[in-house]
C-alpha cells in the first residue's frame, strides 16, 4: 500500500502591526518546506499595513500560503481545537491581537486560532510590535508569557553583525521559526562563525 507522507500545520496569523517583512519571509521559508501545510488568516488592518510597508501584494503573500482563510469565517479548520496543527506564529502582532488573545475575546479567526493553541497546549509564537510599550501592553504580554505563549519582541540585534534591514528581518523570522523547531536555513547564531575573532 502506499505510504502518505504526513504534512506538519502551521498557522501564519498576520495582524495589523508594523513589521510585514518579517512575515513575508517566514511565509517565503515555510513555502520551501514540502513537509509543512501552512495555513494563513490576516485581519483586516494588516491589509493596510501591507500596503504600506510592502512592495508585495497581499495576494503574493497569500500566494506563498497552502490554506488561506478569511478572517470572519470561523467555521473555519483552525478554528478548533481538533484540527491538529504543529502551532502557530503571529507576525506581525499588534498591542490589539495580543490584547484579543490575552483576553480570550475570540471576535475573528486569527484571535479564535490563537485561543485554541493556549487551549490545547500548542506552540503560540507572538513576534509583536509597539514602541514603547504601555503598562497595559507589558501587563497582557506577561500574561501571555505566563500562560505559555513566546513572546518575540520584533527587536534590533546587532552581535551577528547585520549589514542590511533584510539581515536583521532574517533573524527575527529565523528565531520565530526556531520556536516551532523550523530552520530557516540562513540563522546567523553566536557560537557559530560569529564569535571568531573574538579573544
Ligand atoms: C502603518 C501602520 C503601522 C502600525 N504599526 C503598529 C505596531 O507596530 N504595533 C501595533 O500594536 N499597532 C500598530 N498599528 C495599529 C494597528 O494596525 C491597529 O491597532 C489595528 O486596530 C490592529 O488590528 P488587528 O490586531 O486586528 O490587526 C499600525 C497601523 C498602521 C496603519
Amino acid at each position: 500500500m502506499e505510504q502518505k507522507t504526513k504534512r506538519e500545520r502551521v498557522v501564519i496569523g498576520i495582524s495589523g502591526a508594523s513589521g510585514m517583512a518579517v512575515a513575508h519571509y517566514i511565509l517565503k521559508v515555510l513555502r520551501e518546506k514540502p513537509e509543512i501545510e501552512t495555513h494563513l488568516v490576516v485581519s483586516e488592518s494588516a491589509r493596510l499595513t501591507i500596503q504600506t510597508e510592502l512592495n508585495s501584494s497581499l495576494q503574493e503573500l497569500e500566494d506563498l500560503a497552502d490554506v488561506v482563510h478569511d478572517i470572519h469565517k470561523m467555521s473555519a479548520s483552525i478554528a478548533s481545537g481538533s484540527f491538529p496543527v504543529k502551532g502557530m506564529i503571529v507576525v506581525p502582532c499588534s498591542m490589539k491581537t495580543a490584547a484579543g488573545i490575552a483576553g480570550g475575546y475570540t471576535d475573528n479567526l486569527l484571535l479564535r486560532a490563537a485561543d485554541c493553541m493556549i487551549k490545547e497546549r500548542r506552540r503560540l509564537v507572538l513576534v509583536v510590535r509597539e514602541c514603547p510599550f504601555s503598562p497595559i501592553h507589558l501587563r497582557n504580554l506577561t500574561f501571555l508569557a505566563e500562560c505559555g505563549v513566546d513572546i518575540l519582541p520584533m527587536v534590533m540585534t546587532f552581535y551577528n553583525g547585520p549589514q542590511t534591514i533584510e539581515d536583521m528581518v532574517i533573524h527575527i523570522a529565523s528565531k520565530a521559526l526556531e520556536r516551532l523547531g523550523i530552520d530557516s536555513g540562513s540563522y546567523r547564531r553566536w557560537g557559530d562563525t560569529i564569535q571568531e575573532g573574538l579573544a
